[in-house]
């Protein structure tokens, strides 16, 4: 039997579907029979499905919602051409369904004390969705914060929360300003009296972000975080160019969603364990052999550890370890938890002690 509390799995009833773009579905979820999570702006949901084919399947959203703004929680699904969820999610999911998740997780989320920063929010395509909840909460709970977005699409078609971010624009023009930057102009209207609203021709290039940073951004290096979303060139360019700037790279906070497996380690650098963990009340222990990652080991033994993308990149599997010592095999390379200061992803991680004790 897996031992697993029942408790954290959350039930989403469809409230809602509406279709802003053509292969985007926004749903409205509602939770059956217990409250609203609390959750973080820009966190995601990882969903369950065990009707989507031969074995369970597990993907991501980010909520475009904002916890103390929105009184559900909602996602924004982009379909990938024969891609197993998001063809579900943007054809066949109806009002009323209901789906299974994990509780909101993820560390793409607001710095502490975020009143006393201004930010720079770059998105491309369907990126937008953890960025919007971000803005959302800044701009209605933070009210002395200055934010410029700049969000790439292909054409004016393709904008995800064109409406809502126009809304955002004349609410606050004091503090929102938007770049929306068209690969393709073709079919955009060249009537636009939203204040503080541009619209130009081009890319994200090194050069286009380190000059439009030059002449449009008026507050430090100090006062300033941003915020990416889009595919993996995209950020890696914009990231290397505001590297290249000075930015300190604690103030640049990414969100992946591209998901790539990682390395796994040769058995004979591994070694067996016994592991230890603690969540709540409760405290599993199981032996894990040398080659199985602590995420792999725990499923075996029944216990059912949250993860999502099980390559080391979404967090969802984030523990802390309080004993031993966890290697962890992620796309940026080997790391270990001295150096994570504790903290440790199963799906990537394996020991380097004869024991490891972890907190969940
Ligand atoms: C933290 C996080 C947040 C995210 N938030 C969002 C969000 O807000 N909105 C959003 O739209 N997405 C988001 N994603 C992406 C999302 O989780 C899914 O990865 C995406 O929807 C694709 O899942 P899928 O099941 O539809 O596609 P999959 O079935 O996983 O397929 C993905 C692609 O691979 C191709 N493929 C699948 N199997 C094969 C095969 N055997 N051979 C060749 N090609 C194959 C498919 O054709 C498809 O194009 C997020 C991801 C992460 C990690
Ligand atoms: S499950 Fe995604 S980081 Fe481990």
């Amino acid at each position: 039997m897996l031992q697993f509390m029942k408790s954290e799995i959350l039930k989403l009833r469809i409230q809602e579907i509406t279709y802003p773009l053509a292969g985007v579905a926004t749903l409205k979820l509602f939770p059956i029979n217990a409250s609203l999570p609390r959750y973080q702006s820009g966190q995601f949901l990882t969903f369950i499905f065990d009707h989507l084919g031969p074995k369970e399947i597990r993907r991501s959203y980010s909520l475009s919602s904002a916890y103390g703004v929105d009184d559900h929680l909602q996602i924004t699904v982009k379909q990938q051409i024969n891609g197993a969820a998001s063809t579900f999610l943007t054809k066949t999911a109806k009002k009323g369904d209901i789906l299974t998740a994990l509780p909101p997780a993820g560390q793409f989320t607001l710095p502490a004390a975020p009143h006393q920063q201004h930010y720079i929010m770059l998105a491309a395509g369907s990126g937008i969705t953890p960025i919007f909840s971000i803005i959302k909460d800044l701009l209605f709970h933070h009210s002395n914060t200055h934010i410029f977005l700049i969000y790439s699409n292909r054409n004016e078609q393709n904008i995800i929360f064109k409406e809502e971010i126009s809304d955002f624009l004349i609410k606050y023009p004091q503090r929102f300003n938007c770049l929306h930057l068209l690969s393709d102009m073709q079919g955009t209207s060249h009537e636009n009296k939203t204040p503080n609203l541009s619209i130009k021709r081009g890319r994200l290039s090194n050069f286009f972000l380190e000059d439009w940073v030059h002449k449009n951004w008026n507050f430090s290096l100090t006062q300033t975080h941003v915020y990416l979303c889009g595919p993996k060139g995209f950020m890696l360019k914009a990231v290397n160019t505001l590297r290249f700037m000075r930015y300190p790279v604690e103030q640049l906070h990414q969100e992946v969603y591209d998901i790539i497996s990682p390395f796994k380690p040769s058995v004979d650098s591994l070694m067996d364990s016994t592991i230890y963990i603690f969540r709540k009340d409760q405290q599993y222990q199981f032996k894990l052999e040398a080659g199985e990652s602590i995420l792999d080991a725990a499923l075996k033994n029944g216990i059912q550890l949250p993860y999502s993308c099980n390559s080391g990149s979404c967090t969802t599997c984030s523990v802390e370890c309080i004993q031993g010592t966890v290697k962890m095999y992620t796309q940026g390379g080997p790391t270990d938890s001295q150096a994570t200061k504790g903290t440790v992803f199963t799906c990537v991680g394996y020991p380097e002690s004869d024991t490891v004790v972890l907190k969940l």
